[in-house]
């Protein structure tokens, strides 16, 4: 089997998922300042050595996405951290784009940036041991967006990128996120995301990428998050995955959500909601959350040394709910009866930009 193939399956294998901890330094500025951590390299690292070195992380999660400052990072006692995800069978990855930018010509619409020169960082990233990679494409909804040129300009984008990472055989994640942020209906989050995915995999095809070593990474069909009114756990399911089997050729080997800003519960109620539903699912359905794993192991550490084990079993207690959710057997008593700390809106989304 090629090595993508094999990467590819790996990280959607049985149960588990992938733990997006890329956010850049900007984006982890923010977050820690809500909670009055210090952002400097030393405690960014900190944290994602913290997140990694949870014990037995690897029961539930396949693999870790790194940010490029992280990537070349040691741990306070020396090692790469690239080097301590392989002890610890985390495969690492890379987050490659390098954030969105107005689309010219179309106001309200972004583009992501980040395909000059990414042939020859791919190389250097797989020297330094990532053996897969993410790009990040956001649509914006309302009555009038995403235009057709922003779905064409970002999907070629995605097509271009992951041709370019199977090229040096690391495997690429495709993430076209369509945004919960507006009041948009379940139904109009269904279109979109259809129209979105379609532009997508025509751009895959027409750029030759193999669908059997890469992954798609999409959001949910969920209402706007202003959206009156909400939907249930079962309709999200349903329309999630009408919209994938219209839209997903069966060759793609897994399907890993981002959370996109739901609540960490609920995110892991609509994975497993979408894993019990009838009917054919023909790749792995998974996660490769970033808040939803992430939110309640930030506020319990809150940057102080003495919280990390405690911060360490919040985020392998929502590693092992999303990895049963994975498995379509999650139930509401795996959740602790014990509350986690109140998650005061940590910080708006996961915009880079
Ligand atoms: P969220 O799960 O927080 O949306 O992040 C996933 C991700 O990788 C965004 O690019």
């Amino acid at each position: 089997m090629r090595s993508i193939e094999h990467t590819a399956g790996a990280l959607v294998s049985r149960g588990k998922g992938i733990l997006a901890a890329d956010e850049t330094p900007g984006t982890l500025t923010k977050r820690f300042a809500a909670l009055q951590i210090p952002s400097t390299p030393e405690t960014r690292r900190d944290y994602r050595e913290l997140l990694l070195t949870a014990p037995a992380l690897a029961e539930y999660i396949s693999g870790v996405i790194l940010q490029e400052e992280t990537l070349r990072q040691e741990t306070a006692a020396g090692t790469l951290l690239v080097a301590v995800c392989r002890e610890l069978d985390l495969l690492p990855g890379i987050k490659v784009d390098a954030g969105t930018r107005p689309l010219s010509g179309w106001p309200g619409e972004q583009v992501t940036d980040g395909l000059d020169g990414l042939r020859e960082r791919l190389a250097e990233y797989r020297e330094l041991g990532a053996s897969f990679a993410k790009w990040r494409a956001v649509f914006r909804v309302s009555d009038a967006l995403p235009t057709a040129a922003c779905a064409a300009a970002n999907a070629h984008a995605l097509a271009r990128y992951a041709r370019l990472c199977q090229e040096q055989e690391i495997v690429p994640i495709v993430e076209p996120e369509v945004l919960m942020d507006g009041d948009h209906t379940i139904e109009r989050s269904e279109e979109v995301t259809g129209t979105v995915l379609q532009a997508v995999f025509a751009a895959l095809a027409e750029q030759g990428v193999a669908l059997e070593g890469m992954l798609l990474k999409p959001n949910m069909v969920v209402p706007g998050a202003a959206c009156p009114r909400q939907a249930s756990v079962e309709e999200v399911a349903g329309a999630t995955l009408r919209c994938l089997r219209r839209h997903v050729p069966p060759a793609v080997p897994g399907i890993v959500f981002l959370s996109g800003g739901q609540n960490d519960v609920i995110a892991t109620r609509h994975l497993d909601a979408i894993n019990r539903a009838e009917g054919p699912k023909p790749w792995a359905l998974t996660f490769s959350y970033g808040r939803a794993l992430q939110d309640s192991a930030l506020a319990t550490w809150g940057g102080r040394p003495e919280h990390v084990t405690e911060a360490q079993q919040a985020l392998l207690h929502r590693a092992r709910c999303n990895s049963l959710a994975a498995l379509g057997t999650y139930s509401p008593e795996d959740e602790e009866p014990v509350a986690c700390p109140v998650l005061a809106d940590i910080t708006g989304g996961w915009h880079d930009e």
